[in-house]
Protein backbone atom coordinates (compact mmCIF):
# COMPACT_ATOMS: atom_id res chain seq x y z
CA UNK A 1 0.00 0.00 0.00
CA UNK A 2 1.62 3.67 -0.82
CA UNK A 3 1.85 5.59 2.13
CA UNK A 4 2.81 9.31 2.28
CA UNK A 5 5.47 9.00 4.79
CA UNK A 6 8.95 9.62 3.69
CA UNK A 7 12.08 10.51 5.34
CA UNK A 8 14.44 13.04 4.57
CA UNK A 9 12.09 14.37 1.96
CA UNK A 10 12.90 17.75 2.53
CA UNK A 11 16.89 17.00 1.90
CA UNK A 12 15.72 15.46 -1.80
CA UNK A 13 16.25 17.50 -5.00
CA UNK A 14 13.09 19.43 -6.16
CA UNK A 15 13.46 16.79 -9.49
CA UNK A 16 13.09 14.04 -7.11
CA UNK A 17 10.29 15.45 -4.65
CA UNK A 18 7.94 15.87 -7.74
CA UNK A 19 9.07 12.35 -9.26
CA UNK A 20 7.88 10.72 -5.84
CA UNK A 21 4.45 12.91 -5.84
CA UNK A 22 4.07 12.25 -9.48
CA UNK A 23 4.40 8.65 -8.43
CA UNK A 24 2.03 8.79 -5.46
CA UNK A 25 -0.56 10.96 -7.43
CA UNK A 26 -0.41 8.95 -10.08
CA UNK A 27 0.45 12.36 -12.19
CA UNK A 28 1.00 12.75 -16.08
CA UNK A 29 3.89 14.28 -17.33
CA UNK A 30 2.09 17.08 -18.57
CA UNK A 31 0.26 17.39 -14.88
CA UNK A 32 3.97 16.86 -12.93
CA UNK A 33 4.78 19.84 -15.93
CA UNK A 34 2.33 22.03 -14.98
CA UNK A 35 3.23 22.19 -11.67
CA UNK A 36 6.58 23.48 -11.87
CA UNK A 37 5.99 25.32 -15.13
CA UNK A 38 5.68 29.23 -13.79
CA UNK A 39 3.50 29.95 -16.84
CA UNK A 40 0.87 27.35 -15.88
CA UNK A 41 -1.75 29.92 -15.80
CA UNK A 42 -1.70 31.51 -18.81
CA UNK A 43 -1.76 35.43 -19.51
CA UNK A 44 -5.52 35.06 -21.00
CA UNK A 45 -6.74 33.17 -18.55
CA UNK A 46 -5.49 35.44 -15.56
CA UNK A 47 -6.70 37.83 -17.87
CA UNK A 48 -10.39 36.48 -17.28
CA UNK A 49 -10.33 35.54 -14.15
CA UNK A 50 -9.88 39.36 -12.69
CA UNK A 51 -10.35 43.16 -13.55
CA UNK A 52 -7.06 44.80 -14.99
CA UNK A 53 -4.68 42.44 -15.34
CA UNK A 54 -1.09 43.36 -15.35
CA UNK A 55 0.55 40.35 -14.78
CA UNK A 56 0.63 37.16 -12.92
CA UNK A 57 1.83 36.54 -9.36
CA UNK A 58 3.55 33.16 -8.41
CA UNK A 59 4.37 31.45 -4.91
CA UNK A 60 5.93 28.08 -3.50
CA UNK A 61 3.72 25.32 -3.66
CA UNK A 62 4.92 22.69 -1.33
CA UNK A 63 4.07 19.26 0.42
CA UNK A 64 2.55 18.53 3.42
CA UNK A 65 4.21 14.66 3.77
CA UNK A 66 3.02 12.43 6.75
CA UNK A 67 -0.71 12.82 6.23
CA UNK A 68 -3.37 9.72 7.26
CA UNK A 69 -6.24 10.96 7.35
CA UNK A 70 -9.60 8.56 8.10
CA UNK A 71 -6.87 5.43 7.23
CA UNK A 72 -6.17 7.30 3.79
CA UNK A 73 -2.54 8.11 3.01
CA UNK A 74 -2.12 12.10 1.50
CA UNK A 75 1.01 14.03 0.24
CA UNK A 76 -0.88 17.21 0.15
CA UNK A 77 -0.18 20.27 -1.88
CA UNK A 78 0.31 23.75 0.04
CA UNK A 79 0.56 27.36 -0.78
CA UNK A 80 2.41 29.60 1.26
CA UNK A 81 4.60 32.49 1.31
CA UNK A 82 5.49 31.55 5.01
CA UNK A 83 8.44 29.17 5.84
CA UNK A 84 8.52 26.42 8.31
CA UNK A 85 4.72 26.09 7.94
CA UNK A 86 4.74 22.73 5.57
CA UNK A 87 7.58 21.28 7.78
CA UNK A 88 5.57 21.63 10.63
CA UNK A 89 2.86 20.92 9.31
CA UNK A 90 4.10 17.03 8.13
CA UNK A 91 5.55 17.01 11.17
CA UNK A 92 2.64 17.03 13.13
CA UNK A 93 1.35 14.87 11.08
CA UNK A 94 4.30 12.16 10.99
CA UNK A 95 3.62 12.70 15.14
CA UNK A 96 -0.09 11.39 14.56
CA UNK A 97 0.42 8.19 12.86
CA UNK A 98 1.61 6.52 15.81
CA UNK A 99 -2.12 7.27 17.03
CA UNK A 100 -4.19 6.11 13.73
CA UNK A 101 -3.10 9.67 12.26
CA UNK A 102 -6.55 11.98 12.05
CA UNK A 103 -9.78 11.16 12.25
CA UNK A 104 -12.18 13.93 10.09
CA UNK A 105 -16.21 14.37 9.87
CA UNK A 106 -18.19 16.56 7.77
CA UNK A 107 -22.06 18.12 8.38
CA UNK A 108 -22.44 18.56 4.29
CA UNK A 109 -22.36 21.28 2.12
CA UNK A 110 -25.79 23.42 3.54
CA UNK A 111 -24.64 27.11 2.99
CA UNK A 112 -26.56 29.83 4.35
CA UNK A 113 -28.36 32.57 1.74
CA UNK A 114 -29.25 35.77 3.47
CA UNK A 115 -32.64 37.92 2.24
CA UNK A 116 -32.80 40.80 4.26
CA UNK A 117 -36.67 42.56 4.44
CA UNK A 118 -37.46 45.97 6.26
CA UNK A 119 -39.91 48.20 6.23
CA UNK A 120 -42.51 45.36 7.90
CA UNK A 121 -44.61 47.03 11.65
CA UNK A 122 -45.30 43.40 11.45
CA UNK A 123 -41.46 41.46 11.42
CA UNK A 124 -43.06 38.19 13.43
CA UNK A 125 -46.15 38.20 12.05
CA UNK A 126 -44.01 38.34 8.64
CA UNK A 127 -41.94 35.50 9.66
CA UNK A 128 -45.10 33.09 10.52
CA UNK A 129 -45.86 33.88 6.95
CA UNK A 130 -42.99 33.00 5.11
CA UNK A 131 -43.00 29.69 7.14
CA UNK A 132 -46.63 28.93 6.26
CA UNK A 133 -45.24 29.43 2.34
CA UNK A 134 -42.03 27.25 3.01
CA UNK A 135 -42.87 24.73 -0.09
CA UNK A 136 -43.60 27.35 -2.47
CA UNK A 137 -40.23 29.23 -1.78
CA UNK A 138 -37.96 25.87 -1.74
CA UNK A 139 -39.70 25.20 -5.32
CA UNK A 140 -39.20 29.05 -6.77
CA UNK A 141 -35.08 28.76 -5.42
CA UNK A 142 -35.02 25.21 -7.08
CA UNK A 143 -36.44 25.85 -10.06
CA UNK A 144 -33.65 28.28 -11.09
CA UNK A 145 -30.95 25.78 -10.14
CA UNK A 146 -32.39 22.51 -11.55
CA UNK A 147 -28.67 20.86 -12.19
CA UNK A 148 -28.42 21.51 -8.54
CA UNK A 149 -31.52 19.52 -7.68
CA UNK A 150 -31.04 16.52 -10.26
CA UNK A 151 -27.52 15.80 -8.22
CA UNK A 152 -29.34 15.60 -5.33
CA UNK A 153 -28.88 19.66 -3.84
CA UNK A 154 -30.82 22.51 -3.27
CA UNK A 155 -32.77 24.58 -0.81
CA UNK A 156 -33.49 21.97 2.08
CA UNK A 157 -34.90 24.45 4.58
CA UNK A 158 -36.06 28.14 5.27
CA UNK A 159 -35.88 29.61 8.62
CA UNK A 160 -36.30 33.29 9.94
CA UNK A 161 -35.17 35.40 12.21
CA UNK A 162 -36.52 38.90 13.91
CA UNK A 163 -33.52 41.33 14.77
CA UNK A 164 -34.26 44.71 16.50
CA UNK A 165 -31.28 46.99 14.25
CA UNK A 166 -30.84 50.41 14.81
CA UNK A 167 -33.03 51.21 12.08
CA UNK A 168 -35.44 49.30 13.62
CA UNK A 169 -36.55 46.00 13.51
CA UNK A 170 -36.01 43.44 10.34
CA UNK A 171 -36.92 39.83 9.39
CA UNK A 172 -33.80 37.62 7.78
CA UNK A 173 -34.57 34.60 5.97
CA UNK A 174 -32.12 32.32 5.84
CA UNK A 175 -32.14 29.77 2.47
CA UNK A 176 -30.62 26.46 3.54
CA UNK A 177 -29.34 25.21 0.17
CA UNK A 178 -27.43 22.04 -0.38
CA UNK A 179 -24.39 22.50 -2.52
CA UNK A 180 -22.70 19.77 -2.61
CA UNK A 181 -19.45 19.55 -4.25
CA UNK A 182 -19.35 23.22 -5.56
CA UNK A 183 -19.15 26.02 -2.83
CA UNK A 184 -22.38 27.39 -4.22
CA UNK A 185 -22.00 31.49 -4.03
CA UNK A 186 -23.08 31.69 -7.14
CA UNK A 187 -26.06 29.36 -6.34
CA UNK A 188 -27.18 30.55 -3.45
CA UNK A 189 -26.99 34.25 -4.40
CA UNK A 190 -29.10 33.33 -7.59
CA UNK A 191 -31.83 31.66 -5.05
CA UNK A 192 -31.82 34.82 -2.79
CA UNK A 193 -31.99 37.35 -5.86
CA UNK A 194 -35.02 35.31 -7.50
CA UNK A 195 -37.00 34.59 -4.55
CA UNK A 196 -37.11 38.12 -2.92
CA UNK A 197 -39.98 39.84 -5.23
CA UNK A 198 -41.93 36.82 -3.49
CA UNK A 199 -41.19 37.41 -0.27
CA UNK A 200 -42.04 41.04 -0.76
CA UNK A 201 -45.10 40.06 -2.01
CA UNK A 202 -46.32 38.14 0.72
CA UNK A 203 -44.44 40.04 3.74
CA UNK A 204 -45.41 43.69 2.64
CA UNK A 205 -42.02 44.38 3.43
CA UNK A 206 -39.15 45.47 1.68
CA UNK A 207 -35.75 43.29 0.37
CA UNK A 208 -32.21 44.61 0.14
CA UNK A 209 -29.48 42.23 0.78
CA UNK A 210 -29.61 39.09 -0.72
CA UNK A 211 -26.25 37.01 -0.12
CA UNK A 212 -25.05 34.20 1.39
CA UNK A 213 -23.13 34.04 5.20
CA UNK A 214 -19.89 33.22 5.06
CA UNK A 215 -20.64 31.76 9.19
CA UNK A 216 -21.48 28.41 7.16
CA UNK A 217 -22.53 26.81 10.42
CA UNK A 218 -24.26 23.97 8.57
CA UNK A 219 -20.89 23.34 6.29
CA UNK A 220 -18.48 22.39 9.40
CA UNK A 221 -15.49 20.29 8.97
CA UNK A 222 -14.32 18.48 11.99
CA UNK A 223 -11.02 16.21 13.07
CA UNK A 224 -9.36 14.54 16.02
CA UNK A 225 -6.15 13.27 16.53
CA UNK A 226 -4.83 11.25 19.65
CA UNK A 227 -0.87 11.95 19.90
CA UNK A 228 1.23 9.06 21.95
CA UNK A 229 2.65 10.64 25.46
CA UNK A 230 6.16 8.89 23.97
CA UNK A 231 5.47 10.12 20.81
CA UNK A 232 5.58 13.52 22.04
CA UNK A 233 8.02 13.56 24.86
CA UNK A 234 8.26 13.98 28.98
CA UNK A 235 6.11 16.73 30.40
CA UNK A 236 5.12 17.87 26.66
CA UNK A 237 1.27 16.58 27.05
CA UNK A 238 1.23 18.90 29.90
CA UNK A 239 2.95 21.66 28.55
CA UNK A 240 0.51 22.07 25.16
CA UNK A 241 -2.38 22.02 27.82
CA UNK A 242 -1.02 24.65 29.39
CA UNK A 243 -0.07 26.65 25.94
CA UNK A 244 -4.08 25.80 25.00
CA UNK A 245 -5.29 26.86 28.61
CA UNK A 246 -4.16 30.27 27.20
CA UNK A 247 -5.70 30.62 24.55
CA UNK A 248 -8.25 28.95 25.85
CA UNK A 249 -9.33 32.45 28.24
CA UNK A 250 -7.54 35.15 26.47
CA UNK A 251 -8.36 36.61 22.82
CA UNK A 252 -5.20 38.30 22.32
CA UNK A 253 -3.87 34.48 22.35
CA UNK A 254 -6.42 32.69 20.95
CA UNK A 255 -5.86 35.02 17.62
CA UNK A 256 -2.32 33.47 17.27
CA UNK A 257 -3.33 30.51 17.77
CA UNK A 258 -6.08 30.48 15.20
CA UNK A 259 -3.57 32.64 12.83
CA UNK A 260 -1.24 29.31 13.37
CA UNK A 261 -4.65 27.30 12.36
CA UNK A 262 -4.89 28.96 9.32
CA UNK A 263 -1.66 28.52 8.65
CA UNK A 264 -2.02 24.98 7.19
CA UNK A 265 -5.84 25.84 6.59
CA UNK A 266 -5.07 28.96 3.61
CA UNK A 267 -2.10 26.93 2.48
CA UNK A 268 -4.47 24.53 0.87
CA UNK A 269 -7.66 26.30 0.49
CA UNK A 270 -5.51 28.44 -2.05
CA UNK A 271 -3.37 25.50 -3.59
CA UNK A 272 -7.29 23.69 -4.56
CA UNK A 273 -8.53 26.96 -6.08
CA UNK A 274 -11.05 28.33 -3.30
CA UNK A 275 -12.05 31.23 -1.50
CA UNK A 276 -9.18 31.88 1.07
CA UNK A 277 -11.15 34.73 2.43
CA UNK A 278 -14.40 33.03 2.60
CA UNK A 279 -12.62 30.33 4.81
CA UNK A 280 -11.06 33.02 6.93
CA UNK A 281 -14.28 34.75 7.55
CA UNK A 282 -16.02 31.67 8.00
CA UNK A 283 -13.49 30.12 11.08
CA UNK A 284 -12.96 33.83 12.83
CA UNK A 285 -16.94 34.48 12.79
CA UNK A 286 -17.29 30.60 14.43
CA UNK A 287 -14.26 31.76 16.83
CA UNK A 288 -16.75 33.74 18.19
CA UNK A 289 -19.78 32.29 18.04
CA UNK A 290 -20.30 32.09 21.64
CA UNK A 291 -19.76 35.86 22.09
CA UNK A 292 -15.96 35.82 23.11
CA UNK A 293 -13.17 35.00 20.55
CA UNK A 294 -11.94 31.30 21.02
CA UNK A 295 -9.86 29.11 19.97
CA UNK A 296 -10.84 26.29 16.89
CA UNK A 297 -8.85 23.64 18.52
CA UNK A 298 -9.78 22.13 21.87
CA UNK A 299 -6.65 19.86 22.93
CA UNK A 300 -6.94 17.71 26.41
CA UNK A 301 -5.71 14.45 28.04
CA UNK A 302 -6.89 10.89 27.58
CA UNK A 303 -7.17 8.34 30.10
CA UNK A 304 -3.86 7.13 29.55
CA UNK A 305 -2.54 10.22 29.50
CA UNK A 306 -1.39 11.15 26.13
CA UNK A 307 -2.83 14.13 23.86
CA UNK A 308 -5.60 14.37 21.95
CA UNK A 309 -6.95 17.25 19.81
CA UNK A 310 -9.96 18.51 18.38
CA UNK A 311 -11.22 20.86 15.25
CA UNK A 312 -14.04 22.14 14.13
CA UNK A 313 -14.71 24.98 11.51
CA UNK A 314 -16.73 26.14 8.96
CA UNK A 315 -15.19 24.76 5.75
CA UNK A 316 -17.27 26.12 2.34
CA UNK A 317 -15.22 24.35 -0.05
CA UNK A 318 -15.44 23.40 -3.60
CA UNK A 319 -14.60 21.21 -6.02
CA UNK A 320 -16.76 22.20 -9.70
CA UNK A 321 -16.33 26.04 -10.70
CA UNK A 322 -14.33 28.93 -10.00
CA UNK A 323 -10.61 28.96 -9.98
CA UNK A 324 -10.99 25.19 -8.86
CA UNK A 325 -11.94 24.80 -12.70
CA UNK A 326 -10.25 27.12 -14.35
CA UNK A 327 -6.55 27.32 -12.64
CA UNK A 328 -4.24 24.38 -14.20
CA UNK A 329 -2.38 24.21 -11.31
CA UNK A 330 -5.34 23.98 -8.98
CA UNK A 331 -6.67 21.13 -10.86
CA UNK A 332 -3.46 19.25 -10.71
CA UNK A 333 -3.39 20.13 -6.40
CA UNK A 334 -7.12 18.27 -6.53
CA UNK A 335 -5.42 14.86 -8.80
CA UNK A 336 -2.64 15.21 -5.71
CA UNK A 337 -5.17 14.50 -3.51
CA UNK A 338 -6.95 11.98 -5.05
CA UNK A 339 -10.56 13.75 -3.62
CA UNK A 340 -13.25 13.11 -5.43
CA UNK A 341 -16.08 15.35 -3.06
CA UNK A 342 -15.83 18.56 -1.72
CA UNK A 343 -16.62 16.77 1.85
CA UNK A 344 -13.15 14.76 1.29
CA UNK A 345 -11.50 17.97 0.83
CA UNK A 346 -13.00 19.74 3.42
CA UNK A 347 -12.20 17.04 6.23
CA UNK A 348 -7.98 17.33 4.79
CA UNK A 349 -8.04 20.76 5.41
CA UNK A 350 -9.20 20.60 9.07
CA UNK A 351 -6.95 18.21 9.86
CA UNK A 352 -4.04 20.35 8.09
CA UNK A 353 -5.54 23.32 10.49
CA UNK A 354 -5.05 20.68 13.23
CA UNK A 355 -1.94 19.49 12.49
CA UNK A 356 -0.72 22.75 12.03
CA UNK A 357 -2.11 24.00 15.71
CA UNK A 358 -0.31 21.06 17.14
CA UNK A 359 3.08 21.97 15.64
CA UNK A 360 2.93 25.09 16.74
CA UNK A 361 1.54 24.67 20.55
CA UNK A 362 4.61 21.72 20.58
CA UNK A 363 7.10 23.62 19.70
CA UNK A 364 5.98 27.25 21.57
CA UNK A 365 5.66 24.93 24.70
CA UNK A 366 9.22 23.50 24.40
CA UNK A 367 11.73 24.97 22.33
CA UNK A 368 10.03 28.17 20.73
CA UNK A 369 9.96 28.69 17.31
CA UNK A 370 12.69 30.86 16.85
CA UNK A 371 15.28 27.65 16.41
CA UNK A 372 13.05 25.97 13.87
CA UNK A 373 13.44 29.63 11.87
CA UNK A 374 16.71 29.88 12.33
CA UNK A 375 17.35 26.30 10.91
CA UNK A 376 15.67 27.26 8.00
CA UNK A 377 17.63 30.78 7.95
CA UNK A 378 20.45 29.08 8.24
CA UNK A 379 19.89 26.18 5.12
CA UNK A 380 19.02 29.59 2.91
CA UNK A 381 22.27 31.17 3.77
CA UNK A 382 24.25 28.50 2.88
CA UNK A 383 22.11 27.67 -0.38
CA UNK A 384 22.95 31.33 -0.97
CA UNK A 385 27.04 31.20 -0.40
CA UNK A 386 26.52 28.09 -3.09
CA UNK A 387 26.75 25.34 -0.89
CA UNK A 388 24.99 21.87 -2.07
CA UNK A 389 24.42 18.69 -0.42
CA UNK A 390 26.72 17.58 2.57
CA UNK A 391 28.65 20.42 3.01
CA UNK A 392 25.43 22.33 3.22
CA UNK A 393 24.27 20.11 5.60
CA UNK A 394 27.69 21.08 7.82
CA UNK A 395 27.31 24.19 7.48
CA UNK A 396 24.26 24.38 8.51
CA UNK A 397 24.67 22.12 11.57
CA UNK A 398 27.43 24.66 12.35
CA UNK A 399 26.18 27.66 12.11
CA UNK A 400 23.29 25.99 14.12
CA UNK A 401 25.39 25.18 16.70
CA UNK A 402 27.85 28.08 17.48
CA UNK A 403 24.07 30.10 17.44
CA UNK A 404 25.75 32.30 14.53
CA UNK A 405 23.40 32.46 11.91
CA UNK A 406 24.92 35.45 9.56
CA UNK A 407 25.69 35.48 5.73
CA UNK A 408 29.59 36.58 6.07
CA UNK A 409 29.49 33.47 8.46
CA UNK A 410 28.49 30.89 5.78
CA UNK A 411 30.45 32.48 3.17
CA UNK A 412 33.48 31.71 5.55
CA UNK A 413 32.39 28.65 6.56
CA UNK A 414 31.64 27.48 2.74
CA UNK A 415 35.44 28.92 1.57
CA UNK A 416 36.93 27.06 4.70
CA UNK A 417 35.32 23.59 4.27
CA UNK A 418 34.62 23.92 0.57
CA UNK A 419 38.66 23.99 0.02
CA UNK A 420 38.91 20.88 2.21
C1 LIG B 1 3.25 31.82 13.22
O1 LIG B 1 2.93 32.03 11.86
C2 LIG B 1 2.16 30.99 13.89
C3 LIG B 1 2.30 30.85 15.41
O2 LIG B 1 2.42 32.14 16.00
C4 LIG B 1 1.05 30.15 15.89
C5 LIG B 1 0.88 30.12 17.38
O3 LIG B 1 1.41 31.01 18.08
O4 LIG B 1 0.16 29.21 17.87
C6 LIG B 1 3.54 30.07 15.77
Amino acid sequence: MKSSSYRGFYKLPLEERLRIISEFAELSDEESNILRNPDALPEEIADHMVENVIGRFTLPMGVGINFKINGKEYMIPMVTEEPSVIAAASNAAKMARDGGGFHASYTGSIMISQIQITDLTNPNYAAITIQEHKEEIIQMCNDKDPVLVKYGGGVVDVETRVLDTAVGKMLIVHLKVNTLDAMGANAVNTMAESVAPYLEEITGGRVYLRILSNLAVHRLARARVQVQKETLGEGVVDAILRAYAFAEVDPFRAATHNKGIMNGVVPVVLATGNDTRAIESGAHAYASITGTYKPLTVWEKDHDGNLVGTIELPMAVGLVGGATKIHPQAQVAVKMLGVKTSSELAMIIASVGLAQNLAALKVLATEGVQRGHMSLHARNLATTVGAKDDLLEQIVSIMIKEKNVRLEYAEELFNKLSTK
